[in-house]
């Protein structure tokens, strides 16, 4: 019969359980097909850590957060953590194969992408979809759980406006993201944030605090900045490497919105305090809206893997469902272009940036 494998790679995210549940309902209904869970993302694969999924088990999963499957951001089939980073991928194809399984949807983000693509040209019949709360992947205008970070995003910084009202302060806020700006731009503009600082644009330190001490000063007394996770102060490139980079464990050792606290305090005459969302941003019920990309997204997957479309991607492109290459995904990032209409709207509306002229 025909059998499908899927698996979820890197983090979790809002919609991975309503993508696994379209993607085996789908092939389940119209084509009868057997569906094998691989368990823990590419460490599943390549250890054969997997199990068949009846519909009973993909049942109910809809509105649930994370992951039925399991994540595991570390396993790379091609540099395995766990054998002292060796290239492992023959054992990865060889599960594949004594599966005898005909294709293997795998949901994530970039690393996915690549690990798919690179697992594709070793003649593994692949369909990727796109996830990530960043929406950083090309191909791609929107990838899901996007949409449900934002929501949370949004709805901290809505409750930190009265905190911050209430106490006439400086509030940073600091998102998720990765290397772009998304999630602080979408999130930041949605609740009116007065500050948005994000990768793609270097902030001045100096046009930040001047941006609080007028509003400060002109009696409008407190400040929300939205600082993205990746965001660079001019200049600062070393400590952003350093942060990112180099940090054993990326981007969560103190954070760019404390650096941005530190180098206010002295600056404003208002009291500073930061709040850090972190995974807050990726946990729990996906939003409608994620719900159904992610159903479209799956439901998608399940049609190519039946018509052998293999080697690509889902996506959606200027208000419509198409799909891509996975070598056109694979080691990219999409970034917020100086032109994004809600970029441009936002200073249109007073925003700050956090530099002079944009
Ligand atoms: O890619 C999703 C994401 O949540 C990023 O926004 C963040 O930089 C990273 O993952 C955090 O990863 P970890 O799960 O290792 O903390």
């Amino acid at each position: 019969s025909f059998r499908v494998g899927i698996l979820t790679g890197g983090g979790d995210c809002p919609g991975l359980n309503a993508v696994i549940r379209a993607v085996a309902k789908s092939l389940m209904l119209q084509h009868d097909a057997e569906i094998i869970g691989i368990r823990d993302g590419f460490q599943g694969l390549i250890e054969r850590h997997v199990e068949p999924l009846e519909y009973v088990d993909v049942s109910g999963i809809l509105t649930r957060g994370g992951t039925i499957l399991g994540a595991s951001n570390k396993a790379n089939p091609f540099s395995y953590y766990r054998r002292g980073n060796a290239d492992v991928s023959a054992e990865a194809l060889k599960t594949y194969q004594g599966l005898g399984l005909d294709g293997l949807v795998t949901i994530g983000g970039d690393g996915t992408m690549s690990i798919a693509h690179r697992l594709a040209e070793m003649g593994m019949n692949i369909v990727g979809v796109p996830k990530t709360i960043d929406n950083d992947l090309v191909g791609t205008d929107e990838t899901f759980g996007f949409d449900t970070a934002v929501s949370i995003a949004t709805d901290a910084m809505d409750r930190i406006h009265t905190t911050a009202q209430s106490h006439h302060r400086v509030m940073v806020v600091e998102t998720m993201g990765r290397y772009a700006g998304w999630i602080a731009l979408h999130a930041g503009t949605a609740s009116g944030a007065d500050i948005i600082l994000i990768p793609e644009i270097d902030y001045d330190v100096e046009e930040v605090a001047r941006v609080c001490q007028t509003r400060e000063d002109s009696g409008q007394r407190f400040t929300i900045i939205a600082i993205a996770e990746g965001a660079t102060p001019v200049g600062g490139e070393m400590a952003v490497r350093e942060r990112i980079e180099d940090s054993p464990d990326p981007l969560r050792l103190g954070g760019i919105g404390n650096m941005l606290a530190h180098d206010l305090k002295d600056r404003v005459t208002s009291a500073v305090r930061t709040t850090i969302l972190g995974h807050v941003q990726r946990g729990g019920s996906p939003t409608a809206y994620d719900r159904n990309l992610s159903t479209t997204f799956g439901a998608m997957a399940a049609k190519m893997m039946a018509d052998g479309q293999f080697g690509r991607m889902v996506a959606y492109q200027n208000g419509g469902f198409t799909s891509v290459p996975l070598s056109d995904v694979a080691d990219k990032t999409r970034t917020v272009g100086l032109d994004n209409p809600l970029l441009r709207s936002a200073l249109a509306v007073g925003t700050s940036f956090g530099q002079k002229d944009l």
